[in-house]
């Protein structure tokens, strides 16, 4: 592939090894997927951030890049970490973690990433430009950045993620490119959507349709909420691998993804009403008792609005003693629901804000073990998809006012 002066110093070593390493690694991704040359990026957001998921071996790379004293070129934040930094005790997360997963931030830290820590990076300042080249990992927050803000990323991994950190640098190819961005499958939707389960349940039903291409939706309410978009994104990147969804008057390449629909003609039409809506609820809810012992709300991460909404459902009202509550947000949008007095009435009422963390990147699989936990409640479908496998938890689906029900009674009803 063409490579720039500049970034062939960078591949023979004249920036420093880490330098070197990540252009290897670019230009290893580029010739296996023919791209003809580098685009600069200035925004990466980092997906081997929690030592569950980077591990001993990703563990070590990210410290060695970080002790050659590199520094990254582009804006780059933290998806989340395996522990809450300063309540991992209160949430009895073995103190092993904390002590990996702190070295492992720290590295980052140094090479100049902003500790975020969050899968919603958009809703704290790493929020780029539509057309924006950029290197995303983590599958919602991929989903939400191309198709909701209109800017350009391939499923980046921990590696290449790293890469394009330390080097300002992505491989053109893939997403980035029109000819990929097309959509390929037409969803006409019928089904009446209202809360944010009934987005993530679309979202679930029509990702095992896409299977990985890219979605033209007709039917989405054009006064569709941020949140309700970000639960519909990230469950047709969980069920269907989707990166890129395209939604008619709602999201900015719309325009152009009816064009070329209507000129190239979908590969498959899918209509989804009611009674899809309604089976993909059916298949999130996969417990066998109505017995809860926890309920989660906040994957994708919380937003400040669904932060409040959790408070005025709890208001005056107790967790039951036998049921955990985990709020998960990021730590700047906690300090907004400090200042607001939702987090007072949440904690007063029993619940425990999980920041930094969500339970599929922390280590709650062993946790569920541990006190023998066995099911979640929940309002995210991303979330009752990974539950079974990655958290060893059997999750019942439904709305939040449902989940705050569960919390109370510790029955779901
Ligand atoms: Fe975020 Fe964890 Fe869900 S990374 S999208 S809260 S699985």
């Amino acid at each position: 592939m063409y490579l720039t002066r500049e970034e062939e110093d960078m591949l023979h070593g004249k920036m420093g090894p880490a330098v070197q390493k990540s252009m290897e690694i670019l230009v290893a991704l580029g010739e296996i997927y023919n791209a003809e040359r580098m685009i600069p990026v200035n925004s990466v957001h980092m997906p081997g951030s929690s030592v569950v998921v980077a591990g001993d071996a990703g563990t070590e790379f990210v410290e060695e890049m970080a002790g050659t004293n590199v520094t990254f070129k582009a804006r780059t934040t933290l998806n989340p970490a395996a522990i809450d930094f300063e309540r991992w005790k209160e949430l009895r997360i073995p103190d092993e973690y904390a002590k990996r997963q702190k070295k492992l931030s720290l590295a980052y830290k140094s090479m100049g990433a902003i500790l975020s820590h969050t899968c919603t990076p958009y809703l704290t300042g790493n929020l780029p430009r539509i057309g924006e080249h950029v290197s995303w990992g983590e599958s919602s927050a991929i989903c939400f950045v191309n198709s909701i803000q209109g800017a350009r990323t391939n499923r980046e991994g921990g590696p290449s993620a790293l890469a394009s950190a330390i080097t300002g640098r992505t491989p053109l190819y893939g997403l980035h490119l029109d000819e990929n961005r097309k959509p390929r499958l037409l969803v006409k939707v019928s089904a009446r959507l209202s809360s944010i389960t009934d987005y993530g349940a679309l979202g679930y039903y029509a990702g095992r349709v896409c299977k990985g291409e890219n979605p033209y939706l007709t039917g989405i309410p054009t006064d569709a909420s941020i949140d309700q978009l970000k639960m519909l994104g990230a469950a047709l990147a969980s069920s269907g691998s989707v990166a890129l969804y395209h939604a008619k008057d709602v999201t900015p390449e719309a325009r152009w993804a009816e064009e070329v629909t209507a000129k190239e003609g979908p590969k498959q039409t899918v209509e989804l009403g009611e009674a899809e809506l309604k089976k993909a609820y059916e298949d999130l809810s996969k417990a066998q008792s109505d017995e809860i012992d926890v309920v989660c709300i906040g994957c994708p991460h919380n937003s400040i609005y669904e932060i409040r909404d959790v408070a005025r459902n709890l208001k005056s009202r107790k967790v039951n003693t036998n049921v955990r509550l985990w709020i998960c947000t990021s730590c700047s949008v906690k300090s907004e629901s400090d200042r607001m007095g939702y987090t007072k009435v949440i904690e007063q009422a029993g619940g425990i804000f999980m920041c930094d963390t969500c339970p599929v990147l922390s280590p709650v699989k062993e946790i569920a073990k541990r006190d023998g936990l066995k099911t979640i409640g929940t309002n995210s479908a991303k979330l009752a998809h990974y539950a079974p496998g990655q958290c060893n938890l059997y999750p019942h689906y439904g709305m939040l006012e449902k989940c705050i029900s569960a919390t109370i009674s510790g029955r779901w009803n």
